[in-house]
């Protein structure tokens, strides 16, 4: 079966595995993990930060941050379909009473002006005031799209001119950065909080990080264990998001042209379901309001073949390619798609 679903479905190849076995330990809640000491710090540096944190998911991460920017009863403000919108099941209202405003962004593309124009700092007694944007890069239901740091800049220096911080939720902010040649530490610059994932496409098995100033770092250290993930010898997971960061950062240029390749043949097989060049980095959504298929029935058939694709909405189906997908493969893919896009 080749897995399409998304690019956390791959297994720690036996190097990683090894570097895992061999992973020197202590207990985290203490402070005594050399290994994910030392990759906090790593992390941190990449992106021009004083400190970081390892959680387990990039959900938790994302929730650390945006609480030690707003407080209840507060808001931030993020794009229509981004994760902490929809993928994270109202955490941020849940757990630390933020309210959400949003805009919205065709393929998820930032636009500075967007949010800057629905910005309401200072809103007084009568409406709710914004304390911070957040922004997802690259950008997950909107196609694996990358924004352009010209955008980012705009907005950092717009929100921060009227005192609203910015948080990246930069799960895949590595696919961006190898698409943009965008330097890790110039996306830090234009953040106040980030939150990145070690398990999407650099293949770690678990994994993400916060980052930040090191005042927000050590509060959100006590809101992990309250929340209950504070963890022990995490030293083993550490060393594979390290390997990971080292040896799996360069291959996503792969990923990113084998989806690029997949959304070309798509258009041919399927026109108007997929315009191959809104596909920068490893998300191929196609858009089947056209077809007469649902989603959901293309991604049965496709199964029926041999291949698990995401239905992520009645006429959403999303291809992510990943490490564990290669160009035999994707020829397999396309053989598969053209038989169940046909198919009657
Ligand atoms: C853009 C984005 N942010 C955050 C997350 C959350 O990551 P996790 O599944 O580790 O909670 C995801 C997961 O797919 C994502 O795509």
């Amino acid at each position: 079966m080749i897995d399409l679903r998304s690019d956390t479905v791959t297994a720690p190849s036996q190097e990683m595995r090894e570097v895992i076995a061999h992973a020197k330990v202590g207990d985290d809640v203490y402070g005594d993990d050399p290994t994910v000491n030392a990759l906090e710090e790593r992390v941190a540096k990449l992106f021009g930060k004083e400190a970081a944190l390892f959680t387990p998911t990039g959900s938790l991460s994302n929730q650390l941050m945006m609480r030690t920017l707003v407080k209840p009863g507060q808001e931030i403000l993020a794009e229509t379909n981004s994760h902490v919108v929809r993928a994270e099941l109202g955490a941020a209202a849940t757990f630390s009473g933020i309210t959400t405003r949003t805009w919205l962004s065709p393929f998820g593309r930032l636009r500075a002006e967007d949010p800057l124009a629905i910005a309401a700092p200072d809103a007084g007694p009568y409406l709710v005031s914004t304390v911070a944007i957040a922004i997802e890069n690259t950008h997950n239901f909107g196609g694996g799209t990358v924004s352009s740091i010209d955008e980012i800049s705009t907005l950092y220096k717009g929100a921060s001119d009227r005192g609203i911080a910015i948080h990246l939720d930069g799960a895949r902010i590595w696919n961006a950065h190898i698409a943009s040649g965008v330097a890790l530490h110039e996306y830090g610059a234009y953040a106040d909080t980030i939150s990145v994932c070690f398990s999407k496409g650099l293949g770690a098995p678990v994994g993400s990080m916060a980052i930040s100033t090191r005042a927000r770092i050590d509060e959100a250290r006590i809101w992990r264990k309250r929340y209950g993930a504070g963890m022990r010898q995490i030293g083993i997971l550490a060393a594979a998001a390290d390997y990971a960061i080292t040896h799996h950062m360069g291959d996503l240029a792969d990923d990113h042209r084998r989806a690029h390749y997949l959304a070309t043949q798509i258009s041919e097989i399927a026109p108007g379901t997929i315009d191959p060049s809104t596909v920068a980095t490893n998300i191929v959504g196609l858009d089947l309001a056209t077809l007469p298929i649902s989603a959901a029935e293309l991604a049965t058939r496709c199964k029926d073949g041999g291949l698990l694709i995401g239905a992520l909405g009645p006429n959403f189906a999303r291809l992510v390619t990943h490490r564990d997908f290669d160009d035999a493969q994707c020829e397999q893919t396309i053989e598969i798609l053209k038989r169940a896009l046909v198919a009657k």
